[in-house]
């Protein structure tokens, strides 16, 4: 079947999945990231929300074989920001009104950490009178915390999956209790009882992982119903193992950015309301990734709001971009680049996913 005759589809099957992610030329690529926007439109609007991303900790108990900031990479200065620094930055968020903000750490689960960031959260809403929609991504927790910051103020939560292959996840992870499959499954379901807005995502062009492998996973956001997606291409990393072991063995830049875009483009097209996020990730691979993902179809963009000093800090992979930007400078090129190609900002809206509230209908 042609290109053009799938997207006409209402329902789409699992073949019409795969032709669309094997898309190989550039004509049925524009056609499929115009769909898309089109999808975008109608369900969302060309409307993006910003989401004021405070990565306020690179301590972290896993050792995950892609991840810079992984427990055993002993290069790495480990910093936890101090309560007033990141209560700064989230009031820097709520004065610049970008609505959301997203609070992103390492993974600790001593009773310290737990309880620093409820303290955290409680002081977020007081200090905004409940103004600022927040999204918690601190990895997996028992369910009694994950509900015990969602009564202090926590309204989403973001846990990737980053790959539904069992067998590939078993490989980009150490073998070991902390690192399971089926834990983080349940993770996924734990934190819907929670009663948050859940989001999860993927890597995408991990080696190893294949164009059905991805489409397995877009069938798996849809069948567990997952109101908001962060994902993007896997970048190396010099200090872990995978960085090392695939060095000379990876996809180009350019297919995996491509292969990010066609993943946000069948998640609109498929999954409709969702919020999807054009991730810096794919900005760290194509400095025009994020306007690009817009484009495809996303919806999100998360502005980092870290203090310059510890960014450099917090190095998922090699070149990650905007480090030396401030917020400031950051937030008036972004402003320009989405201005430049038809995005509307909407400031001041908590921008939730539309998804989660026609569930709650
Ligand atoms: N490349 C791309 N994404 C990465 N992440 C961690 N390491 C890398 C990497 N090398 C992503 C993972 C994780 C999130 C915090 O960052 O998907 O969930
Ligand atoms: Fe820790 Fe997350 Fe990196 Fe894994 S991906 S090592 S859990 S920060």
């Amino acid at each position: 079947m042609k290109i053009l005759d799938i997207l006409k589809k209402e329902e789409l099957t699992k073949e019409d999945l795969l032709a669309l992610m094997k898309i190989d030329n550039q004509e049925d690529l524009q056609l499929l990231f115009k769909k898309a926007y089109e999808t975008k439109l109608k369900y969302i609007g060309n409307n993006v929300y910003y989401r004021g991303l405070v990565e306020f900790s690179n301590i972290c108990i896993k050792n995950c074989k892609y991840c810079g900031i992984r427990k055993e990479n002993s290069h790495v200065e480990r910093f936890l920001m101090s309560e007033e620094d990141i209560l700064q930055s989230a009031k820097w968020i709520y004065e610049n009104d970008y609505g959301s903000m997203a609070l992103q750490s390492g993974e600790r689960t001593d009773k310290e950490f737990v309880d620093f960031v409820e303290k955290i959260l409680k002081k977020i809403q007081k200090m905004t009178n409940n103004g600022l929609g927040i999204t918690l991504s601190v990895g997996e927790q028992t369910y009694e915390t994950y509900k015990r910051w969602r009564e202090a103020g926590a309204t989403r939560y973001l846990l990737r999956i980053e790959t539904t292959n069992r067998d590939l996840f078993e490989k980009i992870h150490p073998k070991d209790e902390t690192h399971n499959f089926d834990k983080r499954l349940q993770a996924l379901k734990e934190l819907r009882r929670a009663g948050y807005q859940v989001g999860t995502g993927v890597m995408i062009g991990i080696p190893g992982q294949t164009e059905e492998d991805l489409v397995n996973d877009i069938i798996f956001f849809k069948e567990n119903d997952i109101d908001m997606i962060g994902m993007g291409p896997y970048i190396l990393h010099d200090e872990t193992p995978m960085g090392q072991e695939f060095k000379n063995n990876i996809l180009s830049k350019e297919k995996r950015v491509e292969l990010g875009l066609k993943m946000i483009a069948i998640c609109r097209i498929y999954l409709k309301d969702i919020n999807i996020a054009a991730t810096t990730a794919l900005q760290g691979l194509d400095p025009e990734g994020r306007e690009k993902g817009l484009l495809a179809g996303a919806n999100i963009i998360m502005p980092s709001a870290t203090k310059t000093s510890e960014r450099v800090k917090y190095q998922l992979y090699n070149g990650k971009p905007a480090i030396n930007d401030d917020a400031e400078q950051g937030k008036k090129s972004l402003e320009k680049s989405l201005k430049n190609i038809g995005e509307n900002i909407v400031y001041g809206k908590t921008g939730d996913s539309p998804h989660f509230f026609s569930r709650k209908k």
